[in-house]
């Protein structure tokens, strides 16, 4: 058995967790392999909201189990939150959650550091998510981080003792941020308790032992793909390899046990935080954008930078991540306009190419723009791919041919079921 991976093909947001929560039912495993509370996994079942930060977003489907890979950061008072809502909504978890003893844990010297980091930055600053991403996976790569299966050791808060005066002097050379160290850590290491109450596990030997079983299981990418700290607009990125790299040193698979990839792009782009964004748009169209997309972040609540869907990002992150089939998320977004736009190559300097250049950061980048026509009326509960509006058809066809690759899926809303299957195949 393989292992098919979702994950996101732009800056993030693209609608991972909808579309986790709605394949997993044909899974048996949905496991999270980087990243950590910076993420926002939506998901609008039987009319209610969660937002997941941690927790994979196959926990509200009934007998699968749910892995926190060895490839995320864990922060325990986001995780103790999550397991709260969880708990209040009367959904039943404890043994079918699972977390990779390898993980890694954010301290909140890790949040102050992270806050810390971004004041020393000033207008250069990266727009974090102030998580404690960035300086935990600092201390992973440094060989000074806290995993999770330290927690249950006797010199535990030794460990913890160490790292955090490591953190301490290195605050003494940072612009001083507000940040109730005292309380926080309170609140840390009542979290660490319940954590300690889940089941901790060697997650390597877990996923592996699964699929020697013949067990299906969904990799679940977190942020997108150009938030690569490898491939993306660096350094406006995240802490982690997001593209399906990351899957084997974030679960412990080899890469032949890979399936299927299936990418997801929203049928515009946004980004939230700093960094080059090539076909944002600061006019009333990407207002429009905002306001039918309700682009405002999952976890921060900031507005979402908008603009038009961009085919050399694309290319691009298909190819660095193997994509076998995507999805198009948010095509009803897209329902009250006149004329659309892709950009289909990027003009810098006079050359038009559609590759992306080494960085984008500073560079006049002129999106070359296709005009297509838009459907300008509402999908009307279009259940096929053949009820659509014959140029919202056009445009997902025109997708598929820019970008040589099938569109398996397309979303038309929020909710788990506004959903269209297109020709779907997994592992
Ligand atoms: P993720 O981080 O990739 O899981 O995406 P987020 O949850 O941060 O952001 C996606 C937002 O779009 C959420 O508010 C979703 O409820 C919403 N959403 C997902 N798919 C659709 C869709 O097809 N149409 C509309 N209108 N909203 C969607
Ligand atoms: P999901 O999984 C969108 C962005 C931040 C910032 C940069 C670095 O919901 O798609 P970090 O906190 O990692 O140091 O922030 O990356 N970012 C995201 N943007 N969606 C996310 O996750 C993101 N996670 C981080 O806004 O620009
Ligand atoms: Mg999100």
């Amino acid at each position: 058995m393989a292992i098919d991976v979702i994950l996101g093909l732009q800056w993030g947001d693209e609608g991972k967790g909808k579309i986790v929560d709605y394949l997993a039912k044909d899974y048996q495993i949905v496991a999270r392999f980087q990243g950590g509370p910076n993420a926002g996994h939506t998901l609008k079942f039987d009319g209610k909201k969660f937002v997941l930060h941690t927790i994979p977003s196959g926990i509200f489907r009934p007998g699968l189990t749910n892995l926190i890979g060895n490839g995320v950061v864990i922060d325990p008072i986001t995780l103790e939150k999550e397991l709260a809502l969880l708990d209040e909504s009367g959904f039943q978890y404890r043994d079918r959650l699972l977390v990779a003893k390898k993980a890694h844990l954010i301290l909140p010297t890790h949040r102050y550091l992270d806050a810390a980091s971004e004041a020393a930055k000033g207008k250069e600053k990266i727009g974090s998510t102030l998580k404690g991403i960035g300086p935990t996976y600092m201390d992973k790569t440094g060989r000074n981080g806290l995993r999770i299966g330290t927690i249950t050791l006797p010199d535990f808060a030794e460990r913890y003792n160490a790292l955090k005066e490591k953190h301490l002097g290195l605050l003494k050379s940072m612009p001083d941020v507000d940040f109730d160290l005292a309380a926080e850590e309170e609140k840390w290491f009542a979290s660490l308790e319940t954590i300690r109450n889940l089941q901790l596990v060697d997650g390597e030997y877990f996923i592996n032992k699964a699929l020697a079983e013949g067990k299906k299981i969904l990799a679940e990418g977190a942020q997108g793909s150009m938030l690569d700290i490898d491939f993306g607009t660096y350094p406006f990125v995240t802490s982690s390899n997001t593209i399906t790299a990351g899957v084997c040193s974030g679960l412990g698979v080899a890469p032949q046990r890979i399936g299927e990839v299936i990418g997801i792009t929203k049928a515009y782009c946004t980004r939230v935080g700093s960094g080059p964004f090539p076909t944002e748009l600061f006019d009333e169209t990407g207002d429009k954008l905002r306001s039918e997309g309700h682009e405002f972040g999952s976890t921060t609540g900031r507005p979402r930078r908008c603009g038009w869907i961009d085919l050399p990002q694309l290319k691009y992150t298909i190819m660095l991540n193997g994509v076998t089939q995507l999805v198009v998320t948010k095509i009803d977004v897209l329902n009250n306009f006149e004329k659309l736009n892709a950009a289909t190559h990027y003009e810098i300097d006079g050359h038009v190419s559609d590759e992306l250049p080494f960085d984008l950061c500073g560079l006049p980048v002129k999106p070359v723009y296709r005009e297509l026509d838009g459907w300008n009326q509402p999908l009307s509960g279009a259940g096929a791919f053949e009820d659509m509006p014959a140029n919202a058809k056009a445009f997902i066809t025109f997708l598929e041919k820019e970008l040589n690759t099938p569109v398996t899926m397309i979303s038309t809303g929020p909710e788990r079921k506004s959903l269209i299957l297109k020709d779907m195949v997994t592992a």
